[in-house]
């Protein structure tokens, strides 16, 4: 399925305690965020990649495309100060009404296409999909260090960016959020409030979010694994 992706990229990286965007941040020599772009320059079915920024890195940003070859990004709105704002602009910027918009976090550079490509059927045939993988640990409710209630794992997914979405149920669930002033940890939440069906597709643990320092030794080892897969 053919779609459009919007990529937030204006985060500070705070939690990877870099002193600056931890998108910046190589993984064998490649900056993070150029990981994560060539995903879906790749990728035949994206036909435009839209990117949220902090207005300050724009100018490196833009050299960055020029210099690994990145010709997708149609345009880079400046980001907000919550990540949801920051997709939102993007999602204005871009105008799309019709077909499909994928919203990924530029800090996953992992994805794999297939998941892509499965999220994608599924949202052009349901209206709203996202990707996510079973949670592996028994997971219980914790208040003040005493546990509350042991939770059916059957039931719990880690959730994960991509999600897609048809573009008029995202503007619908943006404006609607923008409305209620109403702050989501992620696109999904913000449809979940309209009482449309998301439909959760089976993703892959490489496609983690590099967050902290320990995430980059996991990125580095994923690529290695990735390397000797194609040897
Ligand atoms: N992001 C964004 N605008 C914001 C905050 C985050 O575009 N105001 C982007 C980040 O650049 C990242 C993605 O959203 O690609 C996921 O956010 P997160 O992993 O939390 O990144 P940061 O916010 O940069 O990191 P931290 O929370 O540790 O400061
Ligand atoms: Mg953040």
């Amino acid at each position: 399925m053919k779609y459009i992706v919007v990529l937030p990229a204006a985060g500070s990286g705070k939690r990877m305690k870099a002193g600056h965007n931890k998108l910046f941040l190589t993984l064998r020599g490649k900056p993070i965020l150029i990981h994560t772009l060539d995903v879906f320059e790749q990728d035949p079915n994206c036909m435009a990649i839209w990117l949220a920024v902090k207005p300050e890195e724009r100018t490196i940003i833009q050299n960055m495309l020029h210099n690994y070859h990145i010709t997708k990004v149609k345009g880079m709105p400046a980001g907000g100060d919550e990540r949801q704002h920051s997709v939102y602009a993007c999602v204005l910027a871009a105008d799309a009404t019709t077909g499909l918009i994928l919203v990924h976090d530029a800090a996953r550079p992992f994805i794999e296409p297939s998941v892509i490509t499965k999220l994608t059927l599924r949202a052009y045939e349901t209206g709203a999909a996202i990707a996510g993988v079973k949670a592996k640990d028994t997971m219980k409710r914790v208040r003040n260090h005493i546990i509350e209630e042991t939770l059916d794992r059957e039931q719990l997914w880690m959730i994960q960016t991509p999600q897609a979405f048809r573009a008029s149920i995202l503007i619908k669930a943006q404006q609607q959020a923008a409305q209620d002033g109403f702050l989501g940890t992620d696109e999904a939440m913000l449809v979940e409030r309209l009482n449309i069906a998301v439909h959760v597709v089976e993703s892959t643990y490489d496609n983690v979010k590099m967050t902290t320092q320990e995430d980059l030794l996991i990125g580095e080892a994923i690529l290695q694994k990735r390397q000797q897969e194609e040897n």
